[in-house]
């Protein structure tokens, strides 16, 4: 017969054993912050068959969370409400508040990963300038829903389950900021969004995405090879604002108006998104050679999507000392072109940027 005290203290030495059992389980997790910024990932619809609009930007960071017991099986998670914001919405000044936000956790030694939760329409354009900018090889995942948390099958909550692996994951390491949509792994230089509503819709087309994720675990097959993160030259400790650059669309019959209106208005850079191989019509050209003699920097993009923008291909950028844009999109191009111009005006150092990172 086991007397009272016995009893009791087998069982304290049993919860002992739980608490510590379960110490030494989340000392093992990897320490995890999620920084919401709002997007249809924190979205809600009047109805469960509601995908599209809705309202984005309506659930803080707190109850995306709680919607995800699970994240507390692969993460110790804390999360922080950085803003709470439709992405169409996203500016300059967010991207300077978000960056130094992130560099100042990744330097803490209790901070292990960071999950950016998002909306999709500039989510690649934030991920973008946060591979510039970040001063660590912690991993730095952005992550956003294509459906609002209250849709039938909703994206949302498994998405942020596969940031939180992939934040926490020593394979993600070094890898720079990296985007973690539909089970799939991009790397923030080359993933767009190519769909206005269907859950698949973040693709690296031609240049590869990096993985997948399956089984609660993050693979990796591929890895950029353009400079990222740490190997950047681009600080932004001391920048209060980023120089304005503007992009200007091509298309058939396009006219000088909005290259002309870009330059009064005080852009210190132009993105030309041209047709094709950045095509440069010719009733566009007068404007560009005007806004480039008035100290404007000029870089031909194109709006076609994929393919290497080639330097003195449709133009000839030696003679105009304008800029080529290698494989970045118009709004990728017109983040580094920023960043460019916090270092230099030097066009051959701009082209340069443009084939390093
Ligand atoms: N308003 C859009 C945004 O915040 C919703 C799209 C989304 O987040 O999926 O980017």
């Amino acid at each position: 017969m086991i007397s009272p005290s016995r009893c009791i203290n087998l069982l304290f030495a049993s919860i002992l054993l739980l608490t510590l059992s379960a110490q030494a389980q989340t000392a093992k997790l990897p320490n995890v912050t999620i920084l919401a910024t709002g997007g249809t990932i924190a979205g809600t619809g009047s109805t469960s068959t509601t995908t599209v609009g809705y309202t984005a930007a309506t659930i803080g960071v707190q109850t995306l969370i709680r919607a995800v017991p699970e994240l507390a099986k692969v993460a110790n998670v804390t999360g922080e409400q950085v803003f709470q914001i439709a992405s169409e919405n996203m500016g300059n000044e967010h991207w300077l508040t978000l960056g130094k936000r992130v560099n100042v956790l990744l330097a803490q030694d209790n901070v292990d990963g960071i999950v950016i939760t998002h909306g999709t329409d500039t989510l690649e354009e934030t991920a973008y300038f946060l591979n510039l900018v970040v001063k660590s090889r912690k991993p730095v995942v952005l992550v956003g829903a294509m459906r609002p948390s209250t849709a039938l099958s909703a994206d949302g909550p498994i998405n942020l389950y596969n940031a939180v692996i992939l934040a926490g994951s020593p394979e993600a390491v070094g890898k720079g900021v990296l985007v973690a949509m539909g089970d799939q792994i991009h790397a923030a230089r080359d993933v767009s969004k190519t769909n206005t509503s269907t859950p698949d819709a973040f693709k690296t087309t031609e240049l590869g995405m990096l993985g997948y994720f399956q089984g609660n675990r993050a693979f990796f097959y591929h890895q950029t090879i353009r400079k990222h993160t740490l190997e950047t030259e681009f600080d932004i400790g001391a920048l209060t604002s980023l120089p304005q650059v503007d992009i200007a669309y091509g298309y058939a019959n396009v006219g000088p108006v909005v290259v002309n209106a870009l330059v009064a208005a005080g852009a210190k850079g132009v993105i030309h998104a041209g047709v094709g191989d950045g095509s440069l019509a010719a009733k566009v050209l007068p404007a560009l050679t005007a806004a480039r003699a008035k100290g404007v920097v000029i870089v031909r993009a194109s709006r076609v999507g994929q393919g290497i923008l080639a330097r003195n291909g449709e133009a000839n950028d030696d003679a105009l000392d304008f800029v080529a844009a290698d494989t970045l999109n118009p709004q990728k191009a017109r983040i580094l072109l920023m960043l460019a111009l916090t270092k230099t005006t030097s066009t051959r150092e701009i082209q340069r940027m443009f084939y390093t990172y």
